[in-house]
């Protein structure tokens, strides 16, 4: 399409559902109560100029621009700050209007460097449009007075630039950050002619400014403008699709010229989002077009040998050939494949059935395996349903908020901002995290409380607070009589009322305060709608599974489901998290979360695909691992994950997947696991694929191609050649349209979703069904999905993982704002700016006794194996708890994670580790092995030359 511009209201819609009438240039309109008379004139199609005012931002009446007359009232007050009343006669054209705002204009023009045609912002600037709108002819002040024209240019931050010599004060980008991003990084300094932006710190990028581009994005004129404008000019063609990178699924409008990407701009009607993003989001997408790029498939006989470039038909077939020959020497099962979150619905769909119906095994598994398959298992035998309760927007009705094991403003950064509004409205916080994450303190912004738990007794505290629930008489009788299934109730109450676990039978345990305990759980029972956030702190442990039932039963016992402003809500990592999971990844569930065992569900599928499936659930990832190294798994396909990096264990893991007889991997770039490799297949770029993600709302988000796949190929294409070179030639969809037309067909909760449909719609959040034709943003409004809500008996296991004399602090792991999972995509663009590589967090006290000093290198020693970083001493931990992340190969925090899993999922528990941390003056044994060993691997993937095709 044409470029889209979203019409600006000039000030935000009310929330009142009672109208009031009104007349404006003699046109009667109805218009919602507390409507600026600038947004009730903009309703009927009467655009009073305006500068200061654009409707994502409260209205702020500076410019002075937007006057109106009102019948009976005298002066000429300002239509964005002048709500309507009934049978307000107003007047937004007169002579005096006229002349009012064209001195206006004459002031602000007189200061300003009128270079349009030479400016970035040229035919996208609203003071050129206003000087239009007015009829601005001549500035009776001339040009030579007093201006800004000296004033530097601010170019710290990689994405956009500050030239204050076109700023006109407005404020906007002030109250951007405020009001949408919430990091309050700007100002206005001095009064007057004096006034200007400043930026805490020197310049914008050592400021607080996490580079969000709201800023940018609310600024009328080029003061703020994104480099990539600025270099190729302004875009001319729009493209609406949705951000390859976290779960939050933010909307976006790819603004393009021919097939280059110029900017992106995040869609105000995109459901996730309202208009706004992440630096990842809105900057990051660098890596699409980056030169590491592989676009050709490639192969060789052993990893070894150097890779050689090769048509589709010779990589495809011998990689049929290859897995063939694998099943006939060691049987059917003897091969499998992995999903990927980052890859849209309709490529994981494909995948999985190309395993089922092609391979004819159940050997799949996801990347959720490492991440969020507690949350399915835990939600799905409490509540019934493998998902999240709400919709984002939700939280604008809670009134306390529980954030456990999360870090949103790192992780999922637009929630985070719309969670802060909130929370600045005066809704009340708690954060159950070992560490002090920003929301603890952060500006406008304080915890009521932070009960920071010792890494791995989440459960633990879990069961604390729902004791004090159960003990002081604050269970939700009436809800859970009703709702709640009645046996498991009691069961679970005569549980959780054992002293064992009180706050003060744990204190010690966890490390938090039992008061403390006591007061967030009578908070989060009596405080209003509470709602409960959580992140991989809560998933990634060996009591994952029991952790998510945990909190349900929490928001059970207190009623604290079923309606807006409550709930439990897993913030998911990737972008398609929900959807891989959904899609049917894991090996004992058909799509739609239906066991490969239910013989009537099997039935549909094989009839729909016209193949026997197998009854028994295949490998999980960690068994593929342990069976490739017994010799019994010998062939896998991984799409979009580099398992060699995400994985726990990391040398294990080599072991495992050097002993496969054939690796193919399909991904962007040559990722670490593609050392191992025998077929690399290249994959798409967001960019380039068609199909959906659906983020943590359960929302089905469309991803629509910018541009040609660089392949010559859609990543479900390759995927089904791939299966009809083994045989399977029954899957033959043209186009990804038929493919979700297929997902709707077999899985209920999607029946009502098609391509067609989110088109119209823009979004919607399964279940859309005939039950549910709109969707559902919330789940369980009169019933749970499985009926009566299940209490599980949620038993305290302490982790296996232990600290010792040998081994005595706890290493922890997350992510950061500006990277991304392994960075693979982040590393390839701008962001390193911000985060080249990874440190280890550490305490003061644990510092000074180890005697280790800020940026000094550290050797981290686990029972697993050893690495080496550099440490940064910080307060965030309490001592005892250090802390890393994983976005660089080279640090190989995973070569020191260990093998425990979630007892119920699997999933690794990555946020425990024991780990001994001491001054290192030489590189670890793995980084050595990293650089010098298996890198003969690595040159041979990322340096030799490959052969051309023929
Ligand atoms: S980019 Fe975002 S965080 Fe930075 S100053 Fe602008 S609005 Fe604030
Ligand atoms: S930088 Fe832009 S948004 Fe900010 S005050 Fe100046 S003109 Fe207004
Ligand atoms: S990374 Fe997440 S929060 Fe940031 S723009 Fe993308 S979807 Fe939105
Ligand atoms: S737009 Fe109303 S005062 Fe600026």
């Amino acid at each position: 399409m044409a470029i889209l511009k979203e019409k600006d209201f000039g000030t935000p819609k009310p929330k009142a559902d009672e109208t009031v009438k009104v007349e404006i240039d003699g046109f009667e309109v109805e218009v919602a109560a507390g409507s600026s008379v600038m947004r009730a004139a903009s309703e009927v199609g009467i655009d009073i100029p305006k500068l200061c005012a654009t409707d994502s931002l409260n209205p702020f009446g500076s410019c002075r621009l937007c006057l109106v007359e009102v019948e009976g009232r005298k002066g000429t007050p300002a239509s964005c700050t002048t709500p309507v009343a009934e049978g307000m006669k107003i007047f937004t054209q007169t002579p005096r209007l006229e002349k009012l705002r064209r001195g206006v204009m004459e002031l602000y023009i007189s200061d300003h460097p009128l270079d349009c045609l030479t400016c970035a912002a040229n035919g996208d600037c609203e003071l050129q449009d206003m000087a239009g709108s007015v009829g601005l002819r001549d500035v009776r002040y001339g040009y030579e007075g007093a201006n800004h024209f000296d004033a530097e240019k601010d170019q710290s931050n990689p994405y956009f630039t500050f030239d204050p010599t076109k700023c006109i004060v407005c404020s906007r980008c002030v109250r951007a950050c405020d009001e949408v991003q919430g990091t309050l990084a700007l100002t206005i300094d001095g009064r007057g002619f004096d006034s200007k932006v400043a930026v805490g710190g020197q310049d914008f990028f050592s400021s607080e400014c996490v580079s969000c581009g709201a800023c940018v994005q609310a600024c009328p004129t080029a003061t703020l403008q994104e480099n990539s404008v600025i270099e190729h000019g302004t875009p001319d063609r729009t493209v609406l699709t949705t951000c390859a990178y976290c779960g939050v699924g933010c909307s976006f409008k790819a603004e393009m010229k021919g097939d280059q990407v110029i900017r992106m701009v995040p869609y105000k009607d995109g459901k996730a989002n309202h208009g706004h993003s992440c630096v990842k989001g809105r900057f990051a997408w660098g890596y699409a077009t980056h030169n590491d790029r592989i676009t050709k498939p490639m192969i060789r006989e052993k990893i070894t040998d150097p890779w050689r470039e090769v048509s589709w038909e010779e990589a495809i077939s011998f990689s049929a050939e290859r897995l063939k020959k694998a099943q006939a020497e060691h049987g059917v099962k003897a091969i499998g494949g992995i999903t990927s979150s980052r890859c849209t619905a309709e490529e994981v769909w494909v995948v999985q059935k190309t395993i089922r119906a092609a391979f004819g095994n159940n050997n799949v598994d996801t990347c959720a395996r490492v991440c969020h398959s507690p949350t399915g298992y835990g939600l799905n035998q409490t509540f019934g349903t493998s998902a999240g309760t709400q919709d984002f927007d939700s939280v604008e009705e809670a009134d306390v908020i529980i954030v456990i094991g999360a870090n949103p403003t790192d992780a999922h950064p637009v929630f985070a901002s719309q969670m802060k509004r909130r929370l600045r409205e005066g809704a009340k916080l708690i954060v159950v995290d070992p560490r002090k994450i920003d929301l603890v303190k952060s500006a406008h912004i304080e915890a009521d409380h932070h009960l920071a738990l010792k890494p791995g007794t989440n459960v633990a505290i879990v069961n604390a607070l729902a004791h004090v629930i159960a003990k002081e008489g604050l269970i939700d009788e009436a809800f859970v009589q009703e709702r709640c299934d009645l046996q498991s109730l009691n069961e679970w109450r005569n549980f959780i009322l054992d002293e064992v676990n009180s706050p003060e039978a744990i204190a010690q345990e966890s490390g938090v305060d039992a008061d403390a305990i006591r007061a967030a759980a009578r908070l989060y029972a009596t405080g209003g709608n509470a709602a409960i956030y959580y992140g991989l702190g809560v998933t990634e442990h060996s009591q994952g599974s029991t952790m998510v039932m945990g909190m349900a039963n929490l928001a059970m016992a207190t009623g604290n489901i079923g309606r807006r402003g409550v709930g439990v809500n897993p913030l998911r990592g990737q972008n398609n998290v929900q959807g891989s999971c959904d899609m049917g990844s894991f090996p004992h569930e058909l799509p739609g979360y239906r066991s490969v065992a239910d013989d009537a569900v099997r039935g549909t599928f094989e009839t729909a695909w016209q193949r026997e499936l197998d009854s028994v659930p295949g490998y999980r990832i960690p068994n593929m691992f342990d069976e490739a190294i017994a010799g019994k798994y010998k062939g896998m396909y991984v799409q979009g994950e580099d398992i060699a990096q995400s994985d726990p264990n990391t040398l294990h893991v080599e072991e495992a997947l050097k002993a496969l007889d054939i690796l193919i991997v399909q991904d962007l770039f040559l990722n670490e696991t593609a050392r191992f490799a025998h077929v690399f297949l290249p994959g798409t770029s967001f960019l380039e694929k068609d199909g959906t993600f659906i983020n943590a709302e359960r929302r089905i988000n469309r991803v629509r191609p910018v541009m040609k796949s660089a392949t010559g190929l859609e990543e479900w294409e390759v995927t089904q050649r791939l299966a009809n070179a083994m045989g399977y030639t029954e899957m033959n969809y043209s186009n990804a349209a038929q493919i979700m037309d297929e997902i709707a067909a077999l899985t209920p909760t999607f029946a009502g979703v098609s391509f067609k449909r989110l088109d119209e719609t823009g979004s919607v959040q399964w279940p859309c069904n005939d039950a549910a034709p709109d969707g559902t943003p919330i789940m369980h409004e009169e019933r749970f999905v499985r009926g009566k809500g299940a209490f599980i008996v949620t038993e305290y296991v302490p982790t296996t993982e232990k600290t010792n004399r040998k081994f005595p602090l706890i290493l922890t792991t997350g992510r950061i704002l500006s990277q991304y999972n392994v960075g693979a995509q982040t590393r390839r663009t701008d962001n390193v700016d911000w985060w080249e590589e990874d440190v280890l967090e550490i305490h003061p006290s644990d510092a000074e006794a180890k005697g280790i000093r800020d940026g000094h290198w550290v050797s981290i020693r686990s029972r697993k194996g050893e690495t080496t970083l550099r440490a940064q001493i910080s307060e965030r931990m309490a001592p005892g708890v250090v802390y890393t992340t994983f976005h660089h190969p080279e640090s190989g925090a995973n070569v020191i994670t260990t093998e425990n899993s979630d007892w119920a999922t699997n999933c690794p528990e990555y946020k425990v580790t024991a780990v001994e941390v001491t001054p290192a003056n030489h590189k670890s044994e793995w980084q050595e092995h990293y650089a010098l060993e298996t890198p003969s691997l690595r040159k041979i993937a990322q340096k030799a030359p490959v052969e051309p095709a023929e």
